[in-house]
Parts: structure tokens; C-alpha cells; sequence
């Protein structure tokens, strides 16, 4: 593949408006010194820029910008309208965003706007079309930058503008009253509408069911959509503003991994290359990270990312920053790379005098110079990459094994007031996530609408809500030959979350082979066991489906409570493939036993033939193969033998047998193909 850039970008976001200006070139001066080559600026300078509702105001980013070709620098150019100026909520105080209790915000914070609201998408387009209009083809200007983590200002906005558009958009989705009547299952506790007007987005009064949760389960449902949508058109409204202007340079905004507010998959097919913001906490696990970056590449269809954000050391927004280990954000920018990154770039350069953020790690720290562990941390990353060129850029990541991955899903599940209130959709994607990632094989997260063709596993958990067109998908994908992995709180309701009729889990019934009849729900301290044919047992727990099967193999059943002896883990033949349903949540070496033999049988492995403890994992391109061997343990790992005899990447030496990797190592070994 063709990669988006000429060599890696390795950068980050950079604010001198923060600074004096004597300080700016000193500044680019020591990124130099760090093999810094790029720098993301104007993520947040509205107020700078048009000072007046009837003035903008370019001189001090038009002295930026020069200072920056002036070095050869490559610039990623923000739209600049991720926080509103002060004047613009005094003037029109209806674009700010609005609380589910009715509270309006005031000015201040940022990510601030109403999603809906006429004159911010006026004011922002016009904006985006003046910095556009200004800088299209500025030397090394290599991306467009909209906004800033859509989303990220904490929660939906439920304005009365917004629910005036989310009237207008439920007519054009339903058309009449009835028809919308029947997909909210209405006429439960009176909800039944009779005029478009009385529609109101949801409520949570608590009703028994918790705060957070509306009881009229399919406007929910829509109001998120909608609001995705909506955010997803401000977006849009910002790109086509630079596209007036620019026809070429790649467009994107940074999405914030598995964030629940917006269906990040609808958002990328408007993106010209994804970009994301990692910053996992002092106890993220290795494979939550890395499903992350699987997910970011998935919803760009596989193709390479740019890692848009990270921070070289800790944040200051977590309960607890701790300091990035010297070589962890090394290790964890080669993991980045590994899973499909073209680009490192971190939050932020310098770090700042004043707000919220002063804490926040930076290449430059407060003491200014270049004499830190982090800055030499960053120049020795720099210098590895710079001496790469462009050969890991393009290359692809390919996988055998799908994960579904489903925003319809993980709101549903959430919001539902279901059988436990324990239950996470990410936990439980990451838990079949991990096992995948322990045995170094790779994996694609898939939506429900992607090509099932390319995979001969796919797992889907938890998949609560299948939509119009999926049973069609899903059966189509066994029959050819493909094993389906799924488990408990699958198949049971429709797209507007009602139920599938007819006994669980409904359209997935045949195909497993199984009628689930009753579901039981346990606390954290209980448990229950499964034993397998062979006698071995393992630990199960939050959920426990009540099963009989029709036609699949038990292969585990129940060992207590009044279901003990029922069908915990089963096999369906179906035509040509097989679908296997979990239905329980198992203890980790349980759910790997049922797991080892649905991929052994289809011959899905490793990229290594070795068990080890190390991540492995590959980019490819048409000659070349290139394993990232990665040290996330505390203890030390020796090099698999089937690896020894490459050439590292880094050093340009030969593995040898035997080699032994400290944590954070990292070695990137080529094997020609
Ligand atoms: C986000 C934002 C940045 C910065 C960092 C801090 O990713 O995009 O502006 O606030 O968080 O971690
Ligand atoms: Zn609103």
C-alpha cells in the first residue's frame, strides 16, 4: 500500500500561542535536536483568531507558520475550533451544550457545543474555511486536523435545539407516528406519541432502573445514534469547508479508542486516514492497549493509522499519573507502530506554565532544556525512527481471526436494564481480545457490516442486538466453512431493542443449535463451576445461561445450583462450519481451552509457531515481513528460536539464539519473504 507520508512522522502538538515568541524558535530548535519533524498547532486558538464576532485575526499563527517552513517542518493544521470564545456564549448562549437534567452550560472547558446548533456549525465552518483558504499549500503542511476529540466535553447535549433535529430526524427514519410507535414498543407505560412535538430525547428519572438509564429502551437508542450523528456532522461541515480549498491533503480528526458516545466506525468512512489519542492508565493490561489500536485500524478498514497523541511520560488527569518506566513509551510507540501506526506524535511538546495541564507530561519540560530523561528518551525513539525511512510505512496487518465490534451494541447493552449491572461490552470484547493476543495471533476488529469472507474465526461477544441483515451475514460466513464464537447476551433483541421472539438467542438459534430458555444472573461473590467431558473443571460467573441443546454438541455443562448438568459450553455443526456458544462468562483458562480447539480445528495460529511470553506481532508488505518483538512482563523472555538469525530493524543486528529480552525490550525482526 502507498504510504499516506514520504518518511515517519514524528511530532506532536505544539502551542506557542501559549508562549512568548522569543521562546518559539528555541523551541523548534531542540525538537530538531529530538528528530522531531512535526508539529499539530491551532488545536485551540478560536478565541485568538477572531477576537470579535466580525474580525479574525491570523498574525500570530501566520508568524508560526513561517518559523515552522522556515525549519522544514511538517505541519498537521487544526481548525482550531475545539473551545468557543468567550464572546461568541455571551452572543449566542444557546450553542453550548446542555445537560440531560436541563443544565446549560456557561463558557468554559472546551469539546463545549451544542452538536446542533445552527450557528456553531456556521461559526465553525467559516473558521475552518479561513484557516483552510490561508494555508492550503503551506510547505510541509501534510494534514488537516478538525477539532478536537469529538465528544470528549463528558456526555450528549439535550437542548431544546437538539430535540427540535432529533423530531426532524426520527420523521425522516420513521416517517409517521405509528411507525414509530411500534419500533419504541411504545404503548409500554404510556409512551405511546401522538404528535411528532411531544417527543422529548430521553429521560432518566431512575424509575428502579439506575440514573443513567432511560426506560423507553428504543428512543435511547436513537438519541444516541442521532447524537453521534450529529457530532459526526460538524465534523463533516469543518472537512468540506478545507475541501473548498484543498483537494488533496489528508483530512482526519482524533477519536479516543473505545469511546462509548460515537460510532466510530460510521465516523472513519469520512476520514482520509484515522488518527487516535492513546493514553492508557498505570494498570492498562498490554492487550488492552494493542485492542485499541486493532480497533482504530479496523474502523479505517485495516489500513495503516496515525497515532495523533500520547503522552512521552504521565498525564494529569488520571487518579494516579504515574511516570512512564524509562523505555516503556519507547516499547509502547513500537506496540503503536506495530498494530498499524504511521506516524508517533505526542500530547504535547512543551509543557505548559499554566491550567489544567501543567502537569502533564511534555518533550520539553518545565526546566526548558534538553538535559531530561524524557527528552532523551524522545530523541533516541526519534533517531530510531528517522533511521528507518520509510520502510515499515504502507505495510499492512493481516489477520485470520475477526472480532465484532458494534457501537449499536455497547450502547444497548449499557443502557438496557438487564439481567446484571456488571456487565461491560469492552471488558467482555477484551476478554476474547486477550486470549487472541497471548498467543501472538492477530486479529481484526470487524463491524457487523464488514466483509466476513476474509476470516475463517470470528468471535462475536456479547451480540446482544442483531440488526436487520446480520443473521443472513453470520450464517452465510458458517455455512462457507467459518467457526463463530459466540456466548450469553447474544441474539436477543432487534435493532430497536426489542426482542427477538421465540425463544434466545433468536435469529442465532439455529445456527448454535441451542435454545437458551432462562438467564441467571450472580453477584460478584458467587460462582458457579463448569466441568468439561474430560473432567476438568473452571470457574464461571456473572451470567449463566439456561440452555437445551437442539442439536449441538455439550461439550461443558453446569456443576451446581438447579441447573447443574445443563449445557454451559456448546459445538453446532452448521453445513460446512461450526458455531461454538459460550454461555457463561469463563475464568480466563476456561474460555482459552474452548478457544484453543475452535482455532486448532481451522488451523488459526501464532505468527510464531513458540508459546512465549512476548508480544509478537507483524506488518507485512509484499517482501518483507516484519515481527515487532515486544517485552510487556515483569520478567525476562528469551527470544523464540524460530525468530533467531533475522536482522533487528533497530540495531541492524542478527537475533541470536538465546537472546534474552528485559521488559520494555524491543526488537524488529525482517524476514524477506
Ligand atoms: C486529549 C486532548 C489533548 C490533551 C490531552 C491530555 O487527548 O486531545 O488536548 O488535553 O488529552 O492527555
Ligand atoms: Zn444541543
Amino acid at each position: 500500500m502507498k504510504p499516506i507520508y514520504d518518511h515517519f512522522l514524528f511530532g506532536g502538538d505544539w502551542n506557542p500561542e501559549q508562549w512568548p515568541e522569543e521562546t518559539w524558535e528555541h523551541d523548534i530548535e531542540m525538537l530538531e535536536d529530538a528528530h522531531i519533524n512535526e508539529v499539530t498547532i491551532n488545536v485551540f486558538s478560536w478565541a485568538l483568531l477572531q477576537p470579535a464576532e466580525d474580525r479574525y485575526d491570523f498574525t500570530m499563527l501566520d508568524k508560526i507558520v513561517a518559523l515552522l517552513v522556515k525549519h522544514d517542518f511538517n505541519i498537521v493544521m487544526a481548525t482550531g475550533t475545539a473551545a468557543l470564545p468567550g464572546w461568541m456564549v455571551r452572543l449566542h448562549p444557546e450553542i453550548i451544550r446542555t445537560e440531560q437534567n436541563g443544565t446549560r452550560h456557561v463558557f468554559g472547558g472546551r469539546h463545549n457545543f451544542c452538536p446542533t446548533s445552527p450557528y456553531f456549525r456556521e461559526a465553525s465552518r467559516a473558521l475552518a474555511a479561513h484557516v483552510a483558504e490561508r494555508y492550503t499549500g503551506t510547505p510541509g503542511l501534510v494534514n488537516w486536523h478538525v477539532c478536537n476529540e469529538y465528544g470528549g466535553g463528558g456526555g450528549l447535549c439535550y437542548c431544546d435545539q437538539c430535540a427540535e433535529s432529533f423530531r426532524a430526524w426520527l420523521k425522516a427514519k420513521y416517517g409517521t407516528v405509528e411507525a414509530l410507535n411500534q419500533a419504541w414498543c411504545a404503548n409500554f407505560w404510556s409512551h405511546t406519541i401522538t404528535e411528532w412535538a411531544d417527543v422529548v430525547p430521553p429521560v432518566s428519572y431512575g424509575d428502579g432502573i439506575g440514573d443513567a438509564k432511560c426506560v423507553v429502551s428504543g428512543l435511547q437508542m436513537d438519541y444516541r445514534r442521532f447524537q453521534s450523528q450529529a457530532q459526526l456532522a460538524c465534523y463533516k461541515n469543518e472537512r468540506d469547508a478545507i475541501r473548498e480549498y484543498d483537494a488533496v491533503t489528508p483530512i482526519t480528526t482524533n477519536l479516543m479508542g473505545t469511546f462509548k458516545d460515537l460510532d466510530y466506525f460510521e465516523w472513519a468512512k469520512e476520514m482520509d486516514v484515522v488518527s487516535w489519542d492513546n493514553y492508557p492508565g498505570m494498570d492498562t493490561p498490554s492487550s488492552f492497549t494493542a485492542m485499541c489500536h486493532d480497533l482504530m485500524r479496523g474502523i479505517g478498514g485495516n489500513k495503516p493509522f496515525m497515532l495523533m497523541e500520547q503522552t512521552p511520560s504521565q498525564q494529569n488527569w488520571q487518579h494516579y499519573n504515574s511516570l512512564k518506566r524509562p523505555g516503556q513509551m519507547r516499547a509502547q510507540s513500537y506496540q503503536t507502530i506495530a498494530h498499524g501506526a504511521d506516524t508517533i506524535q505526542f500530547f504535547q511538546l512543551r509543557r505548559s506554565k499554566g491550567g489544567c495541564e501543567k502537569f502533564h507530561g511534555a518533550v520539553i519540560a518545565h526546566v526548558g532544556t534538553n538535559d531530561t530523561r524524557v527528552f532523551r528518551e524522545t530523541a533516541q525513539l526519534g533517531g530510531e525512527l528517522e533511521s528507518f525511512g520509510t520502510r515499515t510505512l504502507g505495510t499492512r496487518n493481516k489477520s485470520d481471526v475477526g472480532i465484532i465490534f458494534d457501537w449499536d451494541n455497547y450502547w444497548a447493552l449499557e443502557y438496557t436494564s438487564g439481567p446484571t449491572q456488571d456487565l461491560k461490552y469492552v471488558d467482555q470484547i477484551h476478554r476474547y481480545y486477550e486470549y487472541f493476543y497471548n498467543k501472538n495471533i492477530s486479529v481484526d476488529m470487524i463491524p457487523v457490516d464488514g466483509d466476513f469472507s476474509k476470516y475463517k474465526v470470528i468471535a462475536a461477544p456479547v451480540l446482544y442486538m442483531v440488526k436487520e441483515g446480520m443473521k443472513e451475514k453470520l450464517e452465510q460466513f458458517v455455512k462457507n466453512g467459518g467457526t463463530l464464537i459466540t456466548t450469553f447476551m447474544s441474539g436477543i433483541v432487534d435493532q430497536s431493542d426489542n426482542v427477538h421472539l421465540g425463544g434466545y438467542p433468536g435469529p442465532l438459534r439455529e445456527m448454535a443449535g441451542v435454545w437458551v430458555e432462562e438467564i441467571d444472573a450472580l453477584a460478584p461473590e458467587q460462582s458457579n463451576t463448569v466441568r468439561f467431558s474430560d473432567g476438568k473443571e473452571y470457574k464461571c460467573n456473572l451470567l449463566c445461561d439456561l440452555m437445551h441443546p437442539e442439536g449441538a454438541e455439550v461439550l461443558a455443562t453446569y456443576e451446581s445450583d438447579f441447573y447443574a448438568g445443563m449445557p454451559a459450553v456448546t459445538k453446532n455443526s452448521y453445513e460446512k462450519g461450526h458455531v461454538y456458544y459460550v454461555a457463561t462468562q469463563l475464568e480466563a483458562a476456561g474460555l482459552a481451552r474452548v478457544l484453543d480447539e475452535a482455532t486448532d480445528e481451522v488451523s488459526v495460529s501464532g505468527v510464531i509457531a513458540e508459546e512465549t511470553g512476548l508480544e509478537i506481532t507483524c506488518r507485512e508488505s509484499e517482501n518483507t515481513r516484519f515481527y515487532f518483538v515486544m517485552n510487556f512482563t515483569d520478567e525476562k523472555q528469551t527470544l523464540p528460536a524460530s525468530l533467531a538469525g533475522m536482522v533487528d530493524l533497530i540495531t541492524g543486528e542478527a537475533a541470536k539464539k538465546g537472546d534474552v529480552m528485559n521488559k520494555w525490550d524491543v526488537k524488529i525482526l525482517q524476514e524477506t519473504l
